[in-house]
């Protein structure tokens, strides 16, 4: 009786598809749905802070100059990694990230923790030449963003944006928003966002 079950999956491909959906379907379901709820993964990290207006701008920076082709933000629970990066990536840094930059190419080091790793002076002459600092570097200089100056247009937009998302901004933050990058440059946004990768947790 049973044989004859299974023979009937075996020699009808609709069926034998249709169940496999089904069978892979609940495997999926039973792998994703408790991160959903779990604290440790949908709940911030004591000490996390939402980025600041400057931030959130060099974010975005990051972003528009595609350094993510080359830098990954997420530090894998491996030993050579956490020896040379700092402590593996937890989920509960990234709740507020939308979208998140873990990212999968590594032309160049994992960037999940490298805030507070170098002085300012340091990324300021290796952003406009990185050469000067790191002879043997393959990195783009990206001497623009030392004279693209910030208006802040969107600036409270794109918080007001993050606050929809969960992330808690208060009214003050949103208010004083375009008046805290007015005026400074596209590098010292960057700046400010790559000093912040990584030190919540510690
Ligand atoms: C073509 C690939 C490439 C791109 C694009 C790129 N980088 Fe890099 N980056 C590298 C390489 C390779 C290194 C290692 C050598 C060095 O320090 O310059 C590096 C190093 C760094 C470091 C030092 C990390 C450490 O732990 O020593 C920082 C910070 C950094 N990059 C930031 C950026 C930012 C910000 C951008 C975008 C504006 C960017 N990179 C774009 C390849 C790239």
């Amino acid at each position: 009786m049973q044989k004859n079950h299974h023979e009937k999956v075996e020699k009808s491909v609709g069926l034998l598809g249709i169940l496999t959906i089904v069978a892979i379907s609940f495997g999926t379901l039973v792998q994703i749905t408790p991160l959903m709820f779990m604290e440790e993964t949908t709940q911030p990290i004591d000490g996390l802070k939402p980025y600041t207006a400057l931030q959130m701008e060099g974010r975005d920076i990051f972003i528009r100059e595609g350094c993510t082709n080359c830098h990954s933000q997420m530090i894998r629970p491996f030993r050579a990694e956490v020896e040379r990066y700092g402590h593996y990536s937890v989920a509960g840094e990234s709740v507020w990230e939308h979208p998140f930059l873990w990212g999968s190419k590594r032309t160049g080091p994992d960037l999940a923790r490298v805030g507070e790793r170098y002085s300012d002076d340091w990324h300021y002459a290796h952003l406009m030449d990185p050469r000067s600092v790191v002879p043997q570097s393959n990195m783009p200089a990206y001497p623009w963003l030392d004279t693209n100056v910030l208006d802040g247009k969107y600036t409270a937009r794109k918080l007001e944006v993050f606050r929809r998302f969960g992330v808690p901004y208060t009214d003050e933050d949103i208010a004083g928003a375009a008046a805290a990058v007015q005026g400074k440059t596209e590098m010292e946004a960057l700046i400010a966002y790559l000093q912040s990768l990584g030190t919540a947790l510690k």
